[in-house]
């Protein structure tokens, strides 16, 4: 359903009030081309919900942080009090501040589910390989969005999380100690610190996501999207040149994406009025009590979409090895394009090692993600260096597997 604003004249022609914009302002010719008559494969699944709803998220988190920036006070004497101050007696601001700390767990659930579905049908292959590598810019970014987010509230777990993670920089030989210095701004984490963590948070890095998820879509749409078949929509094409297994966005996908956002609003809502603490995943415990330099809790874990990496930093017993480990975790995610060797790109059509080598990435990864909330114990960390080598050896392993992997026959058309 493409805009026109007569039968007969395009919106460029038409005397219309859309018609004069058009010729001053790129409005609805951008509409058409990345909305209205974008074609997408008609076989998406279920996977395919979770780019919107990252879209979704990025909204609310955005839209719930400018409000809770109207009652926050980024300083060490005022941080705590004020976000207890939000909590109790501005308006709404329960909900605004949950809204906003469940969003981010929210956030890395959804792309922890757009990656595994790019995983599952090879969507970061040719001719996708900047979307991929686009959106793990996007990971990073979100990381440390959300790393410094988790300082603000200036609890415990904010204070001494924030202590272990900048402490690794001083790991790094020669540079180390002044490099973790310029990061705090002063020889420990204070008030400086929470000044420009929140500087970034509020306004640097969300800028820089911004623009990513731009680029991110503009990349996807030069090219076109995947599909569950991982086959190219653009090969069978009608008289019209247009793709004969795509259906317009608009509205076939604007309505099933939406229909994805209410059940997710449904969850989400569920969540954020009755478990908004996760069970301590979300909030951690330590953090209802005020940051004190002089107390260190019995036991500091980031929150749970960190601890996969979290784990794999812990179970190398160097230090600066283990920053390694886990720099190199994130790394080498931006290698899968070139990493995997096999033409074919669905899981439908691939072989049997594929499948396999995938499970345990996925499955270490969980387990991983498990032991980064457990006190290490000698049998624990044990296990974390067996799941840390099973999540290395995916990537180590799947450049000769795919290289000669038995596929089947790949459909000419989405299935
Ligand atoms: C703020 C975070 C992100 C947002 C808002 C976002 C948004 C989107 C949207 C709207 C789409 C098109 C719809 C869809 O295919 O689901 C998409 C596609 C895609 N995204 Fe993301 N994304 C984000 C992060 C990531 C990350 C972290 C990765 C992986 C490293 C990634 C990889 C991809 C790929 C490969 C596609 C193409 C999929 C296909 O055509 O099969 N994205 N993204």
């Amino acid at each position: 359903m493409s805009v026109k604003n007569t039968d007969e004249q395009t919106p460029q022609q038409g005397g219309s009030l859309l018609g004069w914009i058009d010729r001053r302002y790129p409005l609805i010719s951008t509409w058409n081309e990345h909305v209205a008559e974008y074609y997408a494969p008609k076989n998406f699944n279920f996977f395919y919900f979770f780019g919107s709803l990252a879209l979704l998220v990025l909204v609310i988190q955005i839209v719930s942080g400018i409000w809770l920036t109207m009652s926050y006070k980024p300083s060490a004497a005022e941080a705590f009090n004020s976000v207890e101050y939000i909590m109790r007696d501005v308006q709404w601001g329960w909900l605004i501040r949950y809204l906003h700390s469940t969003g981010a767990s929210a956030f890395f659930l959804v792309v922890y589910l757009h990656m595994t579905r790019a995983l599952l049908y090879g969507s970061y292959k040719e001719p996708r390989e900047l979307v991929w590598i686009i959106g793990m810019l996007l990971f990073l970014v979100l990381m440390a969005e959300a790393f410094m987010g988790y300082m603000l509230p200036w609890g415990q777990m904010s204070y001494w999380g924030a202590q272990v993670i900048i402490s690794l920089f001083g790991a790094i030989p020669v540079i180390g100690p002044d490099l973790a210095m310029w990061v705090r701004g002063d020889f420990i984490i204070s008030d400086a610190t929470l000044n420009r963590f929140f500087a970034l948070h509020v306004i640097a890095l969300p800028l820089v996501l911004i623009i990513l998820v731009f680029m991110h879509i503009v990349a996807l749409h030069k090219v076109g999207s995947n599909n569950p078949d991982g086959v190219e929509i653009k090969k069978y094409k009608n008289e019209k040149g247009l793709p004969l297994d795509g259906i317009p966005f608009h509205p076939y996908y604007s309505v099933k994406d939406s229909m994805g956002a209410v059940f997710f609003l449904i969850l989400f809502s569920l969540i954020v009025f009755y478990w908004p603490e996760g069970g301590g995943y979300f909030i951690e415990a330590p953090n209802f009590e005020p940051a004190n330099p002089l107390k260190t809790p019995d036991h500091i874990a980031p929150v749970w979409y960190f601890t996969p990496f979290y784990a794999i930093l812990r179970a190398v017993p160097d230090k600066f090895l283990g920053v390694v480990a886990m720099g190199a975790a994130i790394a080498v995610l931006f290698a899968m394009p070139w990493l995997d060797r096999c033409k074919v790109k669905s899981i439908r059509y691939r072989g049997l090692s594929y499948k396999l080598l995938l499970t345990m990435l996925i499955i270490s990864f969980i387990v991983l993600g498990w032991l980064g909330t457990q006190p290490s114990t000698p049998l624990l960390t044990k296990m974390a260096q067996i799941f840390t080598t099973l999540y290395f050896a995916f990537f180590l392993v799947l450049p000769f597997t795919s290289k000669y992997e038995k596929t089947k026959p790949v459909p000419e058309r989405v299935t």
